[in-house]
């Protein structure tokens, strides 16, 4: 049995545009400015050409630092990558200051993928000098107050900022969006989101709305592909048996769940390895990926579930409902 390679996928967008199916994700909280840098380093190198980065992340700067390198040294033209952001929460009706601050600190002058974060943003607070206050504006997110749900007037904004810069965003999309609310926006906007990001993942498969979204030709981004911080999905008993079966690693199935059913996958790590594992592409059968999917249905686990999202429109959300028996 053959592994292919994950960095040679790339899937067509209902716009016609390619994009990489495998990315570096890099919401690494608390991992270190450092770790950002090398990460994206070695993933470029390994083959990857697609980094997603948001906003909120603070990876940002690091990106950008990692991209002049690679840049400068040559081992990469900014075309031949595919550079996702998302606006920010608190920028969700201001997404041209979002895009902005952006672009400054990824030192680029366009990116590839521009995505609404989260259908909910949240009301910004500036300071006495009309500059935006970062911290204050995030921590309104968890203030119910503040919380903005005029999802599809944000989206508005970012289409409307798309066809006034088309020099500067390439394609735009959403994230966290159930069936619901896809529904409801493509009713309607003009220009159809490209993706959807959300969670997925053998212990959240997640199949109407895989249904949904391709039933819209709106690729899906596959998040949390190990299950976030913690990993839970490396220990499924189902993936370690396929790992070994295709003797390779339990992260090149999780990532190869994705791409071998056309999605885009985003692992994050900063771990050498482990960013080179995931450029594995595993055979997986047809049975082998609805016995996934199977297990998934009867341990399902959402580690992604910020409040603002309970509302929403999904069907496993509050992570103490979810069952887990092993
Ligand atoms: N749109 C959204 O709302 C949204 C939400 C969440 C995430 N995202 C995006 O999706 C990306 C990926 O999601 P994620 O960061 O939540 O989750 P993930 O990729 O599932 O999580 C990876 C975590 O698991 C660890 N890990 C993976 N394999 C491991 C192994 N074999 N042994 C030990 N530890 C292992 C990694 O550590 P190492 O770094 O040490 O490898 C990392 O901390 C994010 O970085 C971000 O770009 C988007």
């Amino acid at each position: 049995m053959s592994l292919g390679k994950a960095t040679d996928v790339y899937l067509t967008l209902n716009n016609g545009n390619k994009i990489p199916a495998l990315g570096l994700g890099t919401a690494n909280y608390g991992d270190g400015i450092p770790a950002t840098i090398d990460a994206v380093k070695i993933a470029i190198k390994a083959g990857y050409r697609h980094i997603d980065t948001a906003w909120i992340y603070n990876t940002e700067n690091e990106i950008g630092i990692a991209l002049k390198e690679l840049f400068e040294q040559g081992i990469v033209k900014r075309e031949d990558l595919f550079i996702t952001t998302k606006v920010g929460n608190p920028l969700s009706q201001n997404p041209e200051l979002s895009l902005n601050q952006s672009l400054e600190k990824l030192g680029i002058e366009y990116v590839d993928l521009l995505l609404q974060h989260w259908p909910y943003g949240n009301e910004p607070v500036y300071n006495e000098d009309g500059s935006l206050n970062r911290e204050k504006s995030i921590a309104n997110g968890t203030n119910p107050d503040k919380i903005d749900k005029d999802y599809v007037g944000a989206y508005k904004k970012i289409e409307k900022l798309y066809k006034q810069y088309p020099e500067k965003i390439k394609n735009i999309g959403v994230s966290n969006y159930s069936n619901e609310f896809l529904g409801n926006l493509i009713n309607q906007v003009e220009v159809k989101p490209v993706i959807n990001q959300i969670e997925l993942h053998p212990h959240l498969p997640q199949r109407d709305v895989v249904e949904f979204d391709a039933k819209h030709d709106v690729l899906i981004t596959a998040y949390s592909p190990a299950g976030s911080s913690g990993a839970a999905n490396i220990h499924i008993p189902l993936v370690k048996e396929l790992a070994s079966k295709y003797n390779t690693t339990v992260n090149a199935v999780l990532t190869s769940y994705h791409i071998q059913e056309g999605r885009i996958v985003i692992p994050k790590s900063i771990n050498e390895q482990r960013i080179k594992d995931a450029t594995v592409l595993v055979p997986l059968t047809k049975d082998e990926l609805q016995q996934l999917h199977e297990f998934g249905e009867s341990n399902p686990k959402r580690f992604i579930a910020p409040d603002l999202g309970k509302t929403i429109g999904f069907k496993i959300w509050d992570q103490s409902s979810s069952v887990i028996n092993f």
